[in-house]
């Protein structure tokens, strides 16, 4: 196997695995950090500390019987540190199926037993994925790097949003948990230092144990937010853990985790060494296998305010950074002119927008006068903005459903053309402009119109990228798929109408959207005013 390349197997036990037999987290943490160390260490040629680790997500449950695969690669070594990508796939070996658990990014630093300062060597770039992966190490080492920058620019905004005071929500204090460790050999590497997966371990069992409180069922982990290790802790310390529940986001928790160490001499005296704090997000599952919806949750100290605060602040930083640091491959693109399709395509477009918009979770992230703006959950990453403007539902569809039009109010659509009537009210358009963050894009997109079938419903308009046959879809001129849905929702509110625009887009596209979650952009909102002003004077004109 190449240098820095490792490979991991196991065969989930009953020893791994909770009382409903799927494995537990705190050991896949474990796991995943052993792998990605060794292949630190083999890149590295000395032993290597975990430093940090980024936002893990975890898409999938494994289970008893079920096998982990874990590959971990160096991407990148910089001076002392070194990127390691890992990929975590179960499979299962009676069906065969293989899923995707979680893709991970943890930065080891080399560490000699003479404690002499390293200086790694560059790892070799055999393929385009090595290039690729070794490019975006650079990019997301900025963002390890200086994660506090974000996060300063939001806190004051989420400061606005006041914590909940309605008489049912459960106070953070009943889910207060501590636990203590003692750091045995089994626990550290051969130099006496613990395992950095043993402590995240450890820190997700009373994350989990917080998380039940509010909820009374066994939570499932959804995803840690990037976190450092600021220093190391040696077999006979003692690790104290104290969690709690910062706050509650519909259909999932954030619970904080304070890790302390102490040795025998700092225990007696009550000096303790900060090790580790870090975010964990749960989902709870009920019985019926629907996701449990979360009571608020208040809190009367200074602390669990700010908590409060900031974990709605980490919430849309964790969204912004998931667009940067994941990259999706794009949906395979359907081609309305495939005749045998083109009825279903056009369905789907319709059906998928409306699905969209009917999903549960959406959550205001900014409300102005007549703007608001929502973003749906933890895992989908969508956005929709709502506007009130002052013009029946009628004009304002008829104005929007002619994308032609959009270039006055719309600067990412610079050029829009109808390029075939699929139907009347099926248009595909193609689509130039300078620059959705940044890059060129070319791009077709499938517009379907329709009229409310009775009183109540709202108008369509649902967007998405489609094929033309005419072009290949990697055609290096054209930056394609763009959208993999998107488009409005007109609902009649008398002589006015509510204007809802809706985009479940790809990395490149949510990106952008992202930085106006981070407080970093206003375009969403100018955007979004410029329309209103393009309908409400298109109504006069
Ligand atoms: N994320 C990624 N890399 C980080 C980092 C972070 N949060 N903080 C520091 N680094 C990198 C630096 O960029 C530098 O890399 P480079 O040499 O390639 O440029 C390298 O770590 C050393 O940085 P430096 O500033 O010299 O060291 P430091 O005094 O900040 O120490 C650690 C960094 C990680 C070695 C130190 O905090 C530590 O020992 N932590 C505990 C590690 C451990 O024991 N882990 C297991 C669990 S206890
Ligand atoms: P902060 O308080 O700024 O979030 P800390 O590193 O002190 O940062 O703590 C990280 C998280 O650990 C907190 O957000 C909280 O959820 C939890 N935590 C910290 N201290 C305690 C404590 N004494 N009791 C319970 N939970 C705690």
């Amino acid at each position: 196997m190449a240098g820095g390349h490792v490979h991991m197997c196991k065969t989930i036990l009953p020893a791994h695995a909770n009382h409903h037999g799927a494995l537990s987290a705190g050991q896949l943490l474990m796991w995943i950090d052993t792998t990605a160390c060794l292949a630190a260490e083999k890149h590295a040629g000395f032993s290597c500390v975990t430093a940090s680790v980024d936002d893990i997500q975890f898409e999938e449950t494994a289970r008893v019987g079920q096998i982990i695969s874990i590959n971990a690669k160096v991407n990148r070594a910089f001076t002392t540190s070194m990127e390691v990508g890992v990929k975590v796939i179960l499979q299962d070996p009676l069906s065969n199926v293989e899923k995707l658990i979680s893709v991970a990014f943890s930065t080891y630093v080399a560490r000699p037993a003479d404690a002499t300062k390293v200086n790694l060597k560059p790892v070799e770039l055999l393929t385009a994925e090595d290039f690729l992966e070794y490019t975006l190490a650079a990019e997301r080492r900025k963002i390890r790097l200086h994660p506090e920058r974000d996060f300063k620019n939001l806190i004051q905004e989420c400061d606005e949003q006041v914590c909940s005071n309605e008489e049912d929500a459960v106070s953070t204090d009943l889910t207060h948990v501590q636990s203590i460790e003692l750091v045995l050999p089994p626990h550290a590497n051969h130099q006496g230092n613990t395992f950095g997966g043993q402590i995240m371990a450890w820190m997700e069992i009373v994350a989990a144990i917080s998380a039940s409180r509010p909820s009374r069922f066994h939570p499932t982990l959804k995803s840690i937010d990037m976190f450092k290790f600021r220093g190391p802790s040696t077999v006979g310390d003692r690790l104290v853990f104290n969690a709690i529940v910062n706050n509650t986001f519909h259909q999932s928790v954030e619970v904080g985790v304070r890790v302390e160490a102490y040795n025998c001499e700092e225990w007696a005296k009550g000096h303790a060494r900060h090790i580790n704090s870090a975010f964990f997000i749960f989902n709870a599952v009920k019985g019926n296998g629907e996701l449990f919806t979360f009571p608020r949750v208040k809190s009367t100290t200074k602390d669990g305010l700010r908590r409060y605060h900031e974990a709605i602040a980490r919430k849309r930083i964790r969204l912004a950074r998931k667009c940067v640091l994941l990259r999706k491959e794009a949906d395979c693109m359907p081609d309305p002119q495939d005749k045998a399709n083109q009825e279903n395509i056009i369905n789907n477009n319709i059906a998928a927008l409306t699905a969209m918009a009917a999903k549960p979770g959406w959550e205001v992230t900014r409300a102005l006068d007549y703007i608001k703006i929502f973003t749906l959950g933890e895992d989908a990453v969508a956005i929709k903005v709502e506007m009130q403007v002052r013009i029946s539902s009628e004009l304002a569809f008829s104005l929007l459903s002619d994308f032609t039009l959009q270039a006055r109010w719309n600067k990412h659509y610079l050029t829009p053309k109808i390029v075939q009537n699929v139907t009347e009210d099926d248009k595909i358009y193609s689509i130039a402009s300078l620059s959705v963050n940044g890059n060129k894009f070319n791009d077709f997109i499938l517009v379907s119109r329709r009229k409310p079938c009775k009183t109540g419903d709202p108008y369509i308009i649902a967007v998405r990228s489609v094929a033309l046959t005419c072009i290949p879809p990697f055609n290096q001129n054209y930056s394609r798929s763009q959208t993999e849905c998107a488009g409005f929702l007109i609902y009649s509110d008398g002589n006015n109408s509510l204007v809802t625009f809706y985009n479940q887009g790809t990395p490149a596209v949510m990106s952008y959207f992202a930085s106006n979650f981070t407080g970093l952009s206003e375009s969403v909102v100018d955007t979004a005013s410029a329309c209103i002003q393009f309908l409400e004077s298109g109504a006069a004109s």
